[in-house]
Parts: C-alpha cells; structure tokens; sequence
C-alpha cells in the first residue's frame, strides 16, 4: 500500500514498463499521465520519461542535500502543473518524510488544480504559489531550483530567482528562446554575421549561445556546470540539461571568460545585464 491507499502495481505492465518500480500509479492517472484503464499514450510516455529521467539525473544532488539537511527546500518554477514538483513528492521528499516542494508558476488555474491534487494526496509538504518567477520571493532559503521547459527567459528568470534564495543547486532545462535571436536579427552588419544569416541557422545558434551564456553566468556565481543531454532527441529536441552545484560565492576565471565571450557579440542578453 502507498500513501495514496492504492496498490502501486501497474494494472497494464505492458504500458508501464518505463516506469519505475515503486511509481504510484494512481498519482499518474491523477495528473492524467495515465488513463484511467492505466494505459499510457505516446505524449505521456514522452513526458514520463523526460521527468522520470530528470528527477534520476538530480537524485545525487538531492541525496547529499537531503544527507546535509534536516528539511531541504525545492522550488520548481514554471511548474505547469508540477508533473516534476509532484514525482519528485512521490518518489523522494514522500519516502524521506521530510523538505518541502514548492511550485511557482503564473497560471492560477494550475496551481489552484494541482493545490487540490496535493491536497486529495496529503502531499502536505507541497506548496504552491501562483506568480512570474522574476517577481516571485519565497520566505526562507531554497536548496535546489528546477525549471523543465519554462519558456523563453523564465529560465533566466529562473536562474535569477536560485541566485535571489541562495540555491545551492540549480537544474535547467531550457525550452525555446526568442530573445538572443531576436537580437541578432539586428546585427547583419558583424563580423560574424553568417552564423546567424539564415532563420533557421539563427535560432539553433542564438539557442546554443544562450545556454553558453547562462552556464558560464551560473559558473561567474560560483557553480560548478554540468551539461548533458536529458533525454533521446527522440523524445524532445528541449533536451540539454544544465546542473549546476554552488561551490563557491564567485568564480573571476569563468567571469573573465564570460566578458570575453559577450564582447564578441553585437548584442548581450538581459541575463547578464549585471556582468
Ligand atoms: C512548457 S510549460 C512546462 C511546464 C512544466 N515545467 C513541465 O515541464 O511540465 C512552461 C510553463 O511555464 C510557465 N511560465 C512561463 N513563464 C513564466 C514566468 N515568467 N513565471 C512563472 N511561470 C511561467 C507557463 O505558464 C507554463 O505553465
């Protein structure tokens, strides 16, 4: 029996043979990633096992906060309704009994659905608040900050806000990103303008520029960066992860090499308004 009173054996194994043992099958149809016979649709696996893939990517992490701390705090921002925020419950803060997830997204009528979920769940270390990540302040530290998929700068926003709580660990997986191509349509006269001539080329190269961008700024604030591929490009081309660890308050070296890198461009994202 789980805490959800509902045997945890899939009632369809051969539609859930991606899914963890141990995975409460009656919180996936609740988020309606199962159906409710438990089958699962092409979407849904999709999305399963990006999330599933992600919280196995972030369990080192979690495990040494949770190692470290009585109550370690987990914002997910850009929640949607909280797929990661409620798995992460399910599979980690649940089992340990202790921290707290808290989900931030602009969308009241999600957050006020999956407030109810958590609430049918007794997932009562789940909090979720309805606002843009940017002007968004939780009381307290947070330890860890995640954004899958938050659109556009909300990623930045994202990284602003771990920076804002002192987040000792920041995971990111960016999702389409308007801004530096927008940019970069202006600057046809650079030097190294053909990298961004063609639409097509320009989005893929302003994409990859500003996760270059946003792991060396994470690195100038003292992380340590890892980054790697989520999930098969089969299943999202969203799919570079970012995993960024704080070890230290600053880091000149990485500073240096991000102010070297943005004075070789025509333009500098808002992200590094501050640099
Ligand atoms: C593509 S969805 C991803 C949702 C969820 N993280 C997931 O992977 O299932 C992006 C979500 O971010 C929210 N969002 C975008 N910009 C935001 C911002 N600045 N502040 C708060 N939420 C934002 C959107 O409303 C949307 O629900």
């Amino acid at each position: 029996m789980t805490m959800w009173g509902m045997s945890r054996k899939p009632q369809k194994q051969e539609d859930l043979k991606d899914l963890w043992p141990g995975q409460s099958v009656e919180l996936l149809k609740a988020l309606h990633i199962l159906t409710r016979d438990g089958a699962l649709n092409a979407d849904s696996r999709r999305k399963l096992k990006q999330v599933l893939h992600l919280v196995q990517l972030l369990r080192p992490a979690l495990d040494r906060l949770f190692e470290e701390k009585e109550s370690p705090r987990l914002a997910d921002l850009g929640a949607g309704k909280s797929y990661l925020g409620f798995i992460l419950y399910d599979l980690v803060f649940g089992p340990k009994g202790r921290g707290e997830v808290i989900a931030v997204e602009a969308r009241g009528a999600l957050m006020e659905g999956a407030k109810r979920l958590a609430e049918q769940s007794a997932f009562d270390r789940m909090r979720f608040v309805e606002g843009a990540i940017d002007t968004v302040t939780v009381d307290g530290k947070i330890d860890m900050v995640t954004a899958l998929h938050a659109c556009d700068t909300a990623t930045d926003d994202a990284i602003r806000f771990a920076l804002r709580h002192d987040a000792r660990v920041v995971a990111l997986v960016p999702c389409c990103q308007a801004e530096v191509a927008r940019l970069l349509d202006g600057a046809a006269r650079h030097p190294l303008h053909q990298l961004w001539r063609h639409p097509i080329q320009r989005r893929e190269f302003a994409s990859n520029l500003t996760n270059v961008i946003r792991g060396l700024y994470l690195e100038a604030h003292g992380y340590k960066i890892r980054v790697t591929e989520l999930v098969g490009f089969e299943h999202t081309m969203k799919n570079e992860l970012i995993l960024a660890e704080r070890h230290q308050r600053a880091n000149a070296q990485a500073k240096g090499e991000l102010v070297a890198l943005l004075k070789q461009l025509p333009t500098r994202p808002a992200l590094v308004a501050d640099i």
